[in-house]
């Protein structure tokens, strides 16, 4: 008895386990979604509420599964046996199995609802940077309506200010989810959401639409990107500087004739000091500055946008941009215009 009692305890030791989950938690970090690498006070809180409760239910689990293996073996029934000592009720036990999950419940709630409703509130500081996205099926747009400028699918921000979202939808149901900065929020239609986020060190954060909205839903991706104030405030600045659009080029006139010309590009984008200002599809003022294209799903790269302008369906599945019937050549004009937009 004492012997498989032993080979017990060495099976469920602690000290495997929980370097097997230890393990575990530093491969998931490694992802580039990983809501184990936080970058901010926000999943940093989000994630301590996490571990406190994984950490308490494998405690558990080790616990109750012990004993249960245990009892299993050590009280198995034997050929011969006389049938076991018949007991009914005893109150010490019941008292015990009550109490112990009442105050587990406890400690976890505790910390639970204090985090629920202090991420549910306003940002603690008056400082922050406005920001309102809409979810579209499927890419996002991203508005600054203290800075006067939209852009998509990369959000830009300032390291170390809180960003403060209001969340609204164009369509359906989508969440929005940089599992390294702040965990998911829906994104409804009819209805605003709010929520904000610190991203604590300069970096590029990988987000997701963490709710299915059709055929697209996986390739609905965006990035955070967070860089020093001032790179932030040169790119709000160059922004807000853009006036009239002059070509630099024959090429590049060409492909903005084309943007401009009735039933393409312009009737779904917008062009800061252009003819084109649609607003269906995402806003493409500093499209040479993205570092993707299609909701982050292509590398921005002329290769890549001639496969997307040839078959936007091709790319990604139910893409709402028609294909267009460009020749080999429009697509090498609109290619240049499109990188001259910085
Ligand atoms: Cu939007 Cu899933």
């Amino acid at each position: 008895m004492v012997r498989s009692g032993n080979k017990l305890k060495r099976i469920f030791s602690i000290v495997p386990l929980a370097s097997a989950v230890a393990w575990a938690q530093g491969a998931f970090a490694q992802a580039p979604q990983s809501v184990f690498a936080p970058a901010g006070p926000v999943a940093q809180t989000q994630l301590n509420l996490l571990s406190l409760t994984l950490w308490i239910a494998i405690g558990i689990f080790v616990v109750v599964g012990s004993i249960l293996l245990y009892t299993v073996i050590r009280f198995r029934a034997r050929p011969g046996d006389p049938i076991p000592k018949q007991i009914q009720g005893n109150t010490t036990l019941e008292v015990i199995w009550t109490v112990i999950p009442i105050i587990i419940l406890i400690v976890i709630a505790v910390p639970t609802v204090r985090d629920a409703f202090g991420l549910a509130s306003p940002p603690p500081v008056d400082d922050v940077l406005n920001v309102r996205v809409i979810g579209y099926q499927w890419w996002w747009a991203f508005e600054y309506p203290d800075l006067g400028i939209v852009t998509a699918n990369e959000l830009r921000v300032p390291v170390g200010k809180v960003v403060n979202l209001t969340l609204e939808s164009n369509d359906v149901i989508h969440s929005f989810w940089v599992p390294r900065l702040a965990g998911k929020m829906d994104v409804i239609p009819n209805r605003v959401n709010t929520m904000w986020f610190v991203a604590e060190e300069a970096g590029i954060y990988y987000g997701q639409c963490a709710e299915f909205c059709g055929t697209s839903h996986a390739n609905m991706r965006f990035r955070v990107i967070a860089q020093p104030e001032n790179e932030f405030h040169a790119w709000v600045e160059g922004r807000r500087a853009v006036e009239a659009f002059s070509p630099a080029n024959d090429l590049v006139a060409r492909g903005q004739a084309i943007f401009e010309s009735t039933g393409t590009c312009f009737a779904c984008h917008n062009v800061d000091g252009t003819a084109a200002n649609g607003q269906v599809g995402p806003d493409l003022t500093d499209f040479a500055s993205r570092t993707t294209i299609a909701a982050g799903l292509l590398a921005n790269t002329p290769e890549n946008l001639a496969r997307w302008l040839r078959d936007p369906q091709a790319v990604k599945p139910g893409a709402l941009m028609p294909r267009l019937p460009l020749s080999d050549d429009d697509i090498q004009a609109l290619t240049a215009f499109l990188y001259s937009l910085e």
